[in-house]
């Protein structure tokens, strides 16, 4: 495949960076579908924590991906028709899903599902790998980042949203460490694609990010569109 993929726009970057709220009124203001593929990581991951599964076996995680499905729709997150949407945004959930993500077996399978939900549908996707791995021909590609301070104050604000007890020193810490960790993994770490604008949200708000990223896709929508017309296409 050598021609870009014009119906995929990526948004990778570490944990806090506000890549899902970006990424989704980025979706809802373009009209197309959102891929949010951590979402996938935490529901397999809660799949592992309820089956009680050996987290360091990799042969175990494997197995439990292959045999479960998970389905992103309308917003939720289902595993095997199950709506764990609220379930997978747990403290307890984040810190195990780094097992799965370093699991190659894991990977792999979401790596279809994933391509698999965009062989239909314009998508916006946001996690690691996006510009890097999975859709490599995306026409447009962006790596959102923060500074861990900024970061570490969205996270905080989310968890205490959800009512967990957890200490801003202790999710900065748990952030510094998930970055080393998605940056070091030998098979697709956290990287900007060569291609990848990044951006940095520290001090903006949501919609003046949203409003830079849309601006150049649309401006670079407009711009691959323009000569096919030229010639009649
Ligand atoms: O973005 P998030 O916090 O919801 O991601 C959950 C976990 O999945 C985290 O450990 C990083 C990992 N992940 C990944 O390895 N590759 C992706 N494309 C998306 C998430």
């Amino acid at each position: 495949m050598n021609q870009a993929e014009l119906r995929v726009v990526t948004i990778d970057g570490p944990a806090g960076a506000g890549k899902s709220s970006v990424a989704r009124s980025l979706a809802a203001r373009l009209g197309w579908r959102l891929l949010d593929t951590g979402a996938m990581y935490r529901a397999v991951t809660f799949a592992a924590l309820r089956d009680h599964a050996d987290l360091t076996c990799d042969d175990e995680l494997g197995s439990l991906a292959e045999r479960v499905s998970v389905r992103l729709a309308n917003g939720s997150v289902y595993l095997d028709d199950e709506d764990v949407t609220g379930r997978i945004r747990s403290v307890e959930v984040t810190r195990a899903s780094r097992y799965l993500a370093d699991n190659p077996r894991v990977r792999a399978r979401l790596v279809r599902w994933q391509r698999d939900f965009a062989d239909d549908h314009e998508v916006v996707a946001e996690g690691r790998d996006q510009g890097t791995v999975v859709f490599p021909q995306a026409f447009c590609k962006f790596f959102l980042t923060a500074s861990l301070e900024a970061r570490g104050m969205r996270r905080f604000a989310e968890f205490q949203a959800r009512g967990e007890a957890i200490d801003f020193e202790t999710v900065l810490g748990d952030l510094e460490r998930r970055d080393r960790h998605d940056e070091a993994r030998a098979i697709a770490p956290m990287r900007p694609a060569d291609d990848a604008i990044v951006v940095d949200s520290t001090g903006l708000s949501l919609d003046e990010v949203v409003d830079r990223i849309e601006g150049v896709v649309r401006r670079r929508l407009e711009s691959i569109k323009r000569p096919q017309t030229a010639v009649g296409r």
